[in-house]
């Protein structure tokens, strides 16, 4: 079993890991899955034969790419998810513990404010703060609701969509309110991956890189590709138990 880290005075805490179950057995939830990498993240999940559940603030799309995916024969279903909502995200929570007991794959994907004409001198706090509120706090109270379904069995994924913008030494003024959302969203990785360490859960930061989606715009790589080295994280092995990284394309970059 991994080292586990503790703060001084605090005595260790119990760990318990569990074997990693078929991947036809493990439930994933990807928020932001809608369209863009997400929809490609659940797809490629689904095609694994992992049950995805596919988040979406607004169900009508959620439903509609849902049943475009089954269409491949993979399990997925749509579920109502806003993840600057505290009481959708509550409410996701009770529904998989009554649905399916327990969480396997958390991706949180869900982005937006991707603010590249604006900076840092003169962005309209609102906008940091709305980029906060998504790309930071939406992550962070979703795996905060989601933890307690895979800890009761010792196995869990979490793979934070993350950006090289994000990187302390990335060149560039522009995005100032995505760069420091991102940026809290990496440190939020690994403060969580410490805490975690040796519980059998996994947390990870992944960058897909430029990708061809409405926020990445034209030019940009296929989104197959991006979202890739996302699913990888999301279907790490136990063992060696890769935790507290930030990837591309399954390569280790800078913080
Ligand atoms: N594309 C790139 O080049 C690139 C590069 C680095 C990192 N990323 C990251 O990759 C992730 C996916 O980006 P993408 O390119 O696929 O973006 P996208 O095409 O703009 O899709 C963003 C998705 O996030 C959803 N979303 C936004 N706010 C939400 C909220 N409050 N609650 C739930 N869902 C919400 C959107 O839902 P609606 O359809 O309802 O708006 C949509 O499904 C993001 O975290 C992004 O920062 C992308």
């Amino acid at each position: 079993m991994n080292a586990v880290a503790t703060f001084p005075g605090r005595p260790p805490r119990r760990r318990t890991t569990a074997p990693e179950p078929e991947l036809s057995q493990r439930v994933a939830l990807v928020s932001g899955a809608n369209r863009g990498l997400g929809l490609e993240i659940t797809r490629q999940l689904a095609n694994l034969g992992v049950t995805v559940l596919l988040g979406a603030r607004r169900p009508g799309a959620g439903e509609k790419a849902a049943r475009l995916l089954r269409r491949d024969g993979g399990t997925v279903i749509a579920v109502p998810l806003d993840v600057t909502s505290g009481d959708e995200v509550q409410a996701l929570a009770r529904r998989i513990e009554q649905e399916y007991g327990r969480l396997d794959i958390l991706v949180n994907n869900a982005g937006a404010y991707f603010d590249i004409d604006d900076q840092a001198s003169s962005v309209s706090i609102d906008i940091v703060r709305q980029a906060l509120e998504t790309n930071l706090l939406g992550a962070w109270q979703l795996s905060e609701a989601m933890l307690p379904l895979m800890q009761r069995h010792g196995y869990g994924r979490i793979v934070n969509v993350s950006s090289g913008c994000g990187a302390m030494d990335s060149e560039g003024a522009s995005c100032p309110a995505y760069r420091v959302s991102k940026a809290a969203l990496n440190s939020h990785t690994r403060m969580l991956a410490m805490e975690l360490q040796g519980s059998g859960i996994l947390v990870n930061a992944v960058c897909p890189g430029w990708v061809a989606t409405d926020m990445g715009g034209h030019g940009g790589r296929p989104i197959a590709e991006g979202a890739a080295g996302i699913v990888w994280a999301a279907t790490l092995p136990s063992r060696p138990g890769v935790t507290g990284g930030f990837f591309r394309d399954r390569q280790r970059i800078d913080w």
